[in-house]
């Protein structure tokens, strides 16, 4: 497994129209076999041309999704299942990304009942945690992220968080231009880490295998240094993957 993984994580943009034009021009950008694993995140309505696109290309991107339902069917109007998504090529799936937490109420339970669903499946949970401007402030970040991994990892065997990639995502560093610092983040993926370590009864070894991913305004700028601390795995990139001359630079720069 590459140390480094970077996620394209679209949110909404691009219709299934306008997704091909972003994937080829990628795929022209980017070695074929590369030492980093790069996902791609489109919305549902444009993962099955993302899904064919990769496949044609032979190319070792993979694809994931933003988002997933608990339950596998039923009257659920409006959400779709983890099978539906390993149905279309999906390996990974964000779950607990900021916006859902703060722009849809999603609570720490549905998170936990979402990252259980993406494990039961054998895809791979992309678990976010992160805290606001105003927690920082107070001193509660160690406090937050703590919660939001006891709560959303509540009843995760030992044995299957070696599926499960953390992405930490400051709320204040999200499409503001503002990333965190190297050291900022840093220090709370070594929370995160012993966190991790503690629920798992993991041996020391296990929880530095886990893979944690900073996310905040990453650019190809300040990538480079981002990666350069050995806490740091990889990232979530927002913004900046929308634009494949940019994505294909920060993919690079992680290569
Ligand atoms: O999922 C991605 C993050 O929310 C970061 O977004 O790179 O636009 O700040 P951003």
């Amino acid at each position: 497994m590459a140390r480094n993984l970077i996620v394209g994580n679209w949110k909404m943009n691009r219709t299934a129209s306008e997704a091909p034009s972003l994937v080829t021009r990628l795929l022209e950008l980017v070695p074929a076999q590369l030492p980093v694993e790069v996902v791609l995140a489109p919305p549902f309505t444009s993962i099955p041309a993302v899904a064919q696109l990769l496949a044609a290309a032979n190319h070792r991107l993979s694809l994931g999704a933003q988002n997933a339902f608990w339950e596998d069917r039923g009257a659920y109007t409006g959400e779709v299942s983890v099978p539906m998504l390993a149905d279309l090529g999906c390996r990974y799936v964000i779950l607990g990304h900021s916006e859902r937490r703060h722009l849809l109420g999603e609570q720490d339970e549905a998170v936990n009942k979402k990252v259980k669903a993406v494990l039961r499946h054998g895809l791979f949970p992309i678990l976010c945690v992160g805290e606001t401007l105003a927690e920082r402030q107070h001193g509660q970040t160690e406090a937050v992220i703590r919660r939001q991994l006891d709560a959303g990892l509540d009843g995760v065997a030992g044995q299957e968080l070696k599926n499960l990639t953390i992405a930490y995502e400051p709320v204040w560093a999200i499409g503001t231009g503002q990333a965190a610092s190297v050291e900022q983040a840093a220090e709370v993926h070594r929370q995160i880490r012993s966190v991790i370590g503690a629920i798992g009864g993991m041996a020391a070894g296990g929880a530095e295998a886990l893979r944690i991913l900073y996310g905040g305004s990453v650019t190809a700028h300040n990538i480079g240094d981002l990666l350069s601390s050995r806490e740091i795995d990889g990232a979530l990139v927002g913004g900046a993957c929308l634009d494949p001359e940019v994505f294909a630079k920060i993919i690079n720069i992680a290569a």
